[in-house]
């Protein structure tokens, strides 16, 4: 390996601290961290304590006073609406002060939560800044899921305040955001104060005299205010963002100030390779941690231009969005899902659109989200001639746990593999009895405690849960939950999830979840939700159901009845949109369904009859149902 990547990681495993307190510098503080890891402190110990910042000061008024005022922040280019907007440091900075200045009116300070449901626009990056400046912590849920899961998130993080949109724009529908904000708060326990809308021309909605309040009226009675950043300390929070988990019930990831800055102003330089003044675009959306961290904060923290895109890879208006896009803002790299590129390579499959645009101020692809199939990846190589870079991380992270480090000199690549740890991450791979497998053998990925500065100190209000969910079953480690195995170079490889969630076009959803949604149905006596291969997404999820006995309704009137409950329940984003009825599901003697071997079964993998199994024809028959719906593809 180049010796740069080997150089730093080596430097971390000697001096820890004394590392993290290096990067520490490129970071403002209004009063110093003390010491870099600290064991006790917290539950689980903590990052920089001591340490008094703020983090829109670091992204916006810092730049604004070292020079960066008229470099844009942020280019918002929304091919869906056909609108442009670029907003200069200082813009942003006037904007986000007068939101504050508005959600202070409203009784908003440090440690209040805000929930933002919003779509892609630039006042969605300005609310949570101005949240951050506030010291309030914001949670921002994704357009794309229900009002259950909304609800769910409003009473978990018991938020004083919603903002939201009138609407979001999907290719071919608009999505009416504020019937699901109200339906969200008619089924939370706890009631927000007040909500403020941004009402969009595409599609406006009524107010609730009293309760909502009018994002334009606001901004203008606040224009101009001046108002300060609310100093909070390093461990304070700064935002929940809510992911799936085990069950319908999802966690909150709690991300910090002080070490959530620390690790991404380092990224950006030397996981991304930018320098401050260039233009970085991350084509995700704020409600996924891609968004959190690579649209809003990294690239502002960095003194970058961050591109925010209202649209989709294809269809808006076509396969070549994303070239019209790097070539008109002069985007130095590209972060997306692999699901992106397999989607753009479907509809052009030479690449044919990019001859169309000057990409020469295009250095890098970086994929995440999503395990990076090596063919994804070669052709994206091919078609653009530039370094595309796998690199593996979760939303619990926050940033990078293995990539192949740009800014540090680029190892060679290893197709299938997001490459080598980060530094701050001792990765492990172990058996289920916690012992080191060799090279080579897959195991359980885990992560040596502590984990670095700007992952999870816990989750929102559930100290337990974090420990059970991520510390208790192999002690002294985080556990990934993904699978995987380091090869003899130190590379690793991820290959699945060991529990039930499942990655959709590089959204991330629980299974389980899904069957709690199903099961709710009144005709189904029990279900199964797996996750099945899908060329374009990544995965999908199908669902088998049982019906009781005695039911009236056709299997397919059931069956769409099941992909609706699922689809307001969950939400669109969910795809669920396969559901097979079968006769009964295969168990073990003690009860547990086979949802693995029935993964296998439809992905055309070879399987074995379980030992354990209560009635071995009753696969056979699921491979029948699962070849009649066009699934199994090989079920020897
Ligand atoms: N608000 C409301 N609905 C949304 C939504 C949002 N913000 N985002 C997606 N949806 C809906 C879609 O309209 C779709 O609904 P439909 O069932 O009525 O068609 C459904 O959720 C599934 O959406 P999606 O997964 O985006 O699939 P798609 O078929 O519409 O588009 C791709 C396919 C490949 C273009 C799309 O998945 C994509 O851009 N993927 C990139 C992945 C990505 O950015 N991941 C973020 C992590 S880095
Ligand atoms: P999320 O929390 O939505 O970012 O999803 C995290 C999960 O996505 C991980 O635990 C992995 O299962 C998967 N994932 C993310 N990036 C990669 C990658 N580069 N390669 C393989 N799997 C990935």
């Amino acid at each position: 390996m180049p010796s740069s990547y080997a150089e730093v990681y080596r430097s971390w495993q000697e001096d820890p601290d004394g590392f993290w307190m290096d990067q520490a510098r490129a970071i403002d503080w209004f009063e110093a961290p003390e010491k870099a890891f600290d064991p006790d402190q917290g539950a689980y110990g903590r990052w920089f304590v001591g340490g008094v910042t703020n983090p829109c000061h670091n992204c916006l008024d810092r730049h604004v006073a070292s020079g960066r005022g008229d470099q844009a922040a942020l280019i918002y280019d929304s091919p869906i609406t056909g609108t442009k907007r670029s907003l200069s440091y200082s813009e942003m900075l006037a904007e986000v002060e007068a939101f504050a200045g508005a959600l202070a009116d409203k009784g908003i300070g440090k440690g209040d939560r805000v929930v933002l449901y919003m779509p892609m626009v630039p006042e969605a990056i300005v609310a949570m800044l101005a949240c951050a400046r506030l010291g309030a912590v914001h949670s921002v849920v994704f357009g794309g899921f229900a009002a259950s899961e909304l609800a769910t998130r409003i009473d978990d993080s018991k938020a004083k305040l919603v903002v939201t949109a009138s609407c979001g724009i999907e290719p071919g529908r608009i999505v009416a955001y504020k019937p699901l904000l109200d339906a969200a708060i008619a089924h939370s326990h706890h009631k927000p104060d007040a909500t403020i809308v941004l009402q969009r021309d595409q599609h406006r909605c009524e107010l609730i005299e009293g309760r909502d309040f009018d994002y334009a009226e606001l901004m203008s009675a606040n224009r101009g205010r001046k108002v300060a950043c609310t100093p909070v300390a390093a461990t304070d929070p700064l935002y929940v963002l809510y992911t799936s988990g085990t069950t319908g019930q999802p966690k909150g990831v709690v991300r910090d100030n002080g070490g959530h800055m620390v690790a991404l102003e380092w990224s950006m330089h030397a996981m991304y390779g930018l320098k401050p003044g260039e233009v970085f675009w991350a084509a995700s959306d704020i409600g996924w941690v891609v968004g959190h961290s690579y649209i809003v904060y990294a690239p502002l923290l960095h003194g970058n231009t961050t591109i925010v895109f209202e649209g989709k890879p294809v269809g808006t208006p076509d396969a070549g969005t994303f070239w019209r896009v790097i070539a008109e803002h002069n985007v130095a790299a590209l972060f997306t899902a692999p699901t992106a590129f397999r989607a753009i390579r479907k509809e052009d499959p030479q690449g044919s659109l990019i001859s169309n645009y000057d990409l020469s101020g295009f250095r890098a692809l970086f994929l995440a989200g999503e395990r990076a199939d090596p063919d994804t990846i070669q052709w994206a190589e091919r078609v653009l001639g530039v370094p595309v870079i796998d690199h593996w991380w979760q939303t619990e992270t926050g940033w990078t746990i293995a990539g192949n480090p740009m800014g540090l000199g680029l190892l060679p690549v290893k197709y299938g593999s997001p490459a080598v740890p980060m530094p701050g991450y001792d990765v492990q791979v172990i058996d289920d009895a916690g012992h080191p497998v060799p090279a080579g053998t897959l195991g359980n990925v885990v992560v040596k405690l502590p984990l670095p500065p700007g992952c999870l100190p816990t989750l929102w209000n559930a100290d337990e849960r974090f420990h059970n969910a991520y510390l208790a079953e192999f002690p002294g480690f985080y556990k990934t939950a993904d699978a995987g195995y380091v090869d003899g170079d130190g590379y690793l490889f991820i290959m699945a999830r060991t529990d039930d969630i499942i990655n959709v076009a590089g959204h991330r959803l629980s299974t389980g979840g899904m069957e709690e949604a199903v099961s709710s149905h009144p005709d189904v006596a029990e279900c199964a939700v797996i996750g099945i291969a899908d060329s374009m997404k990544g995965q999908i999820p199908a669902g088998f159901i049982v019906i009781n006995s005695g039911v009236e309704k056709s299997d397919e009137e059931i069956e769409k009845e099941v992909v609706r409950l699922v689809r307001d329940q969950i939400g669109p984003v969910a795809a669920f949109k396969t559901v097979m009825v079968v006769k009964r599901l295969p168990k073990t003697r003690s009860g547990k369904i086979l949802r693995a071997t029935m993964q296998k079964i439809a992905d055309g993998q070879e399987w074995k009859m379980p030992a354990t199994i209560d009635d071995p024809g009753i696969l056979d028959e699921i491979a029948a149902v699962m070849t009649k719906h066009g699934i199994a593809r090989k079920a020897d």
